[in-house]
């Protein structure tokens, strides 16, 4: 933290503690000259409940002078002043939480460590090794679960890891490095085109995946998806491109949605979907049960 902000946090945290010393003394002090013992404020609800002006209970005053007293000792202690380190000083990074990463390592490391040399895709078939299948589900559920959903059959914008459509891949290696490295899907906004152009992608888009949809816009729709450049990403055949995570868009599988608004919404706003990395914060042996029981999901 640079000096300033040190400082800026010491004479806000001070201020506050004096502030309120001053606070319940001034209060105290009005009372005691203002009002006597029982007398009433002038206040009245519900015709004859009125309000009573009796300073507070001793034992309640003295409950504040003890939160202050704490708050001060406690600051002396620990960190918590700006840059001050405190006088015990204890830090949460240094070495307290160090300390607790370690001992869990040396505890669980090994656990997860035993399955490190065996391939992804024996963990996810083979019989043997359901137990690293359920390991994996257990760190599914606690770290991925959140966005893919319990069962890892996402929602819109979070994709289906249980089915067979892949965004980036779905071989061992494309399944561990999406975990591991995280994606960032860039499909770029269209919102400079024409109203007609628009809707006309919309019926091309719609009637790659649904042979019924039959309206006069396709053909020209088509010859739009080229010049515009969505082939680029998305390929001549529409079937996508896993290096760039570039959707299928001639089956039902929907990332975002596939009905003409949605798709509308797609083209014209663009869309940016972010696969956070896991690797730093997992580690390699994690990232790679996680792998195992992902791909078992499909297969
Ligand atoms: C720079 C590459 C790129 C270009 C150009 C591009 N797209 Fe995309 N498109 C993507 C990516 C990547 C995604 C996935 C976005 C995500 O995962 O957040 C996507 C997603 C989509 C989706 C959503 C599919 C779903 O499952 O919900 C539609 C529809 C789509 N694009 C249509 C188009 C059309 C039409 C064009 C041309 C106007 C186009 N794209 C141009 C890369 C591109
Ligand atoms: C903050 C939300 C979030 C979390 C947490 C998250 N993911 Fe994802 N994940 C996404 C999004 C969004 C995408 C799609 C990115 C895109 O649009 O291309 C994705 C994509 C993926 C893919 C690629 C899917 C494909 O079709 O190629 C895999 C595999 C995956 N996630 C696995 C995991 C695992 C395992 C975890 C837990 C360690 C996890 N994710 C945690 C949001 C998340």
């Amino acid at each position: 933290m640079s000096t300033f902000w040190s400082t800026w946090v010491v004479v806000l945290t001070v201020g506050n503690i004096v502030a309120c010393l001053w606070l319940i003394r001034w209060t105290m002090k009005k009372r005691s000259n203002e009002a006597a013992t029982g007398d009433v404020t002038g206040h009245t609800w519900d015709e004859d409940l009125q309000e009573y002006n009796n300073p507070l209970p001793r034992w309640w005053l003295w409950l504040f002078y003890l939160t202050l007293a704490f708050a001060v000792i406690y600051l002396a202690l620990y960190p918590g002043l700006g840059n001050y380190q405190g006088l015990f000083g204890w830090s949460s990074h240094g070495s307290q939480y160090t300390q607790e990463m370690q001992a869990a390592e040396a505890k669980y490391g090994p656990i997860y460590r035993q399955y490190a040399s065996v391939s992804v895709d024996d963990l996810a078939s083979k019989p043997e090794y359901a137990e690293a299948r359920a390991m994996g589900e257990r760190l599914f559920l606690t770290y991925c679960m959140q966005c893919h959903g319990s069962d890892a059959r996402g929602s819109s914008g979070f994709p289906n890891l249980a089915d067979k459509d892949w965004l980036w891949g779905g071989s061992a290696d494309q399944i561990t490095a999406s975990i591991a490295n995280g994606r960032q899907a860039m499909m770029p906004a269209h919102g400079h085109l024409d109203a007609a152009s628009i809707d006309n992608l919309v019926a091309y888009v719609r009637s790659l995946s649904d042979p019924v949809t039959d309206s006069a816009g396709q053909s020209a729709g088509r010859q739009i998806f080229v010049t515009a450049g969505c082939v680029g990403c998305h390929g001549l055949d529409a079937k996508g491109n896993v290096l760039l995570g570039a959707p299928n868009l001639t089956d039902n599988t929907w990332l975002y949605g596939g009905s003409a608004a949605t798709i509308r919404e797609t083209i014209t706003k663009g869309r940016h979907g972010i696969m956070p990395a896991h690797q730093e914060l997992l580690g390699q042996d994690k990232v790679h049960l996680l792998a195992a029981y992902v791909a078992s999901l499909s297969r």
